[in-house]
């Protein structure tokens, strides 16, 4: 254990900047990218050296670079590749065998605010609002359920919703879709940092209007059963 004093030890996750740890993982200017060192700190706990890790929708490819740094070996997808070596793929079909990776990472949109592309498949132009948008996260969790071996690790992180005096438990909302087919292991809080909102103008407006601006996401950890219905 000498060696994991680096790993993080509580249910809450702040890292400085997105690149710590990890300088060419991803790319900071992506708009939603994950912080390197949340996939450093899955993939060091719920892998081992040589075994595959998942990325359904990559983004910048910041959990395959951490994963890879690592020793892992690492398959990354998206609907709109950003670089070169990722494949392009729906992360509700994913190009890969039954039961053969031991974790998936998904950093999935958590509503309809940001436009990652005109590809109507694209799951950010469904609002958390709109049931529709859990049932095709079930989806992709069907097919982490399918990928992953018995035992393997599904980790999901995603953020509630304030929009127009309207708050949506997204969260809650995706926990309780994940938990019919995963056991849940835990939840992680991963505190937000320079967001476009995190501005004097919008700290203004969320004091005078009686509003909260989001300052964590959710990240939750969950396991594929091992067993006659695990698989
Ligand atoms: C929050 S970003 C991922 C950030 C990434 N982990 C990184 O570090 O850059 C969400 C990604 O989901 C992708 N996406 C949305 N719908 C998808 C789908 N149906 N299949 C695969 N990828 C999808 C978007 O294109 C976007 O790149």
């Amino acid at each position: 254990m000498l060696g994991r004093t680096d790993l993080e030890a509580s249910t809450c996750w702040d890292f400085p900047t997105q690149s710590d740890g990890h300088p060419r993982a991803g790319d900071a200017s992506f708009n939603g990218v994950t912080p390197a060192r949340c996939a450093g700190n899955l993939v060091r706990r719920y892998s081992r050296p040589g075994q595959l890790v998942i990325d359904p929708m990559s983004g910048s490819g910041t959990i395959g670079d951490v994963a890879r740094a690592l020793g892992r070996r690492a398959i990354s997808f998206d609907l709109v590749p950003r670089r070169r070596e990722l494949i392009r793929a729906d992360a509700r079909a994913w190009p890969i065998p039954n039961g053969i990776a031991a974790l998936a990472v998904i950093d999935s949109p958590y509503s309809d605010n940001i436009a990652y592309g005109n590809d109507p498949r694209c799951l950010g132009r469904i609002s958390c609002r709109d049931p529709r948008f859990y049932e095709e996260m079930r989806r992709v969790a069907i097919e982490a359920q399918r990928v992953l071996f018995p035992g393997g690790i599904l980790a999901w992180i995603i953020a509630d919703e304030y929009r127009g005096g309207v708050y949506t438990p997204a969260g809650f909302r995706l926990m309780d879709v994940l938990s019919e087919t995963f056991e849940p292991i835990d939840t992680i809080v991963l505190v937000r940092h320079h967001d476009r909102s995190a501005s004097p103008m919008w700290e203004h407006r969320a004091r005078r209007f009686n509003f909260y601006l989001r300052g964590f996401k959710f990240l939750f950890i969950l396991r594929k059963p091992v067993g006659e219905l695990g698989g």
